[in-house]
């Protein structure tokens, strides 16, 4: 495991510029190409993130349905959580709306003081691209292309110079400890391995939080229990905040604490011993 930690990610190309550093828990300076209004400079002591009150409603008419009911909870910077509930209880619905990858209905979001429903969607995948990274359960990679290039995917979209890229996607590989398998396709690594590169490219922007939905739903025991140890790492040593979905017990025990979903709301949160 390499350990040297990158608390930030390297300067954004200008532009983006603004939007980093007013996100960032720093004080920031003024933002550059009018970001913000004065009420929405982030809080320094602010939880890292919030939900108030969050609903999500599918469909319409007769075929809507009701996925949260109003789901509040608080991340603070740090914090390892694992997140259980039964099938449908709105889990993934709650992830994708903290990674950013859907809205809610009513209620909000918030992330260091920020209110992410009136960010624009460029604001919003700025969010996405700077501080959030999302693990899902299909590992999601793109097939003929080999482990480095799906590593740096996500700095080829903040256009990063390409030695730049590279170098930050072997750090990333070596963190998860797949760097002499750079060269190879999803096809030629097994599930732990290639959930591990698609953990890679979660962590390649050095994230504030990584979100990761059932990380371990398709692997043996084995190789769950390899991913869970790496997540640990992560949160350890690098000191990314880590909210993972699971269904399992065991790989629960590994988080500091344990939110539990039941019809779309948050039925329980409590802490999970000193595991570590
Ligand atoms: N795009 C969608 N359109 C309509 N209904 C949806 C959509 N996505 C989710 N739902 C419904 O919302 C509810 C919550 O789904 P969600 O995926 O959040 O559950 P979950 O807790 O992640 O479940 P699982 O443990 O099975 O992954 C489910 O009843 C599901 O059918
Ligand atoms: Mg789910």
């Amino acid at each position: 495991m390499n350990t040297a930690y990158t608390p930030h990610p390297g300067p954004p190309p200008q532009g983006e510029r603004g939007f980093c550093e007013t996100v960032s828990c720093d004080t920031p300076p003024p933002p550059v190409g009018g970001g913000w209004g004065e009420g929405d400079k982030p809080l320094p002591h602010a939880p890292l993130i919030e939900l108030r009150e969050v609903t999500k409603v599918y469909g319409q008419g007769t075929a809507e349905f009701q996925a949260l009911r109003g789901v509040n909870l608080c991340i603070e910077p740090g914090e390892f959580v694992a997140v259980m509930g039964p099938s449908g209880s709105g889990k993934s619905t709650a992830m994708n709306i903290l990674g950013c990858l859907d809205n809610p209905t009513s209620g909000s979001y918030v992330f260091r003081g920020l209110h992410v429903e009136q960010l624009s969607r460029n604001q919003r995948a700025l969010l996405r691209r700077y501080y959030l990274g999302f693990v899902f359960q299909g590992f999601n990679l793109l097939a003929r292309t080999t482990a480095l290039e799906n590593v740096e995917l996500p700095l080829v979209y903040r256009g990063e110079p390409r030695a730049a890229r590279h170098a930050r996607a072997r750090e990333a590989l070596d963190a998860v400890g797949l760097r002499q398998w750079e060269k190879h396709t999803p096809a030629e690594l097994s599930g732990g391995q290639q959930q591990r590169v698609a953990i890679a490219r979660a962590i390649v922007t050095s994230p504030t939080i990584l979100l990761a939905d059932e990380p371990t739903g398709n692997l043996d025991t084995q190789r769950s229990h390899e991913i869970m140890d790496l997540l640990v790492a992560l949160n350890r040593d690098r000191g990314i905040t880590v909210l993972m979905v699971t269904h399992e017990p065991d790989m629960a025990r590994y988080a500091k604490r344990i939110i539990h979903f039941l019809d779309g709301r948050v039925d329980a949160d409590h802490r999970n011993g000193e595991r570590h």
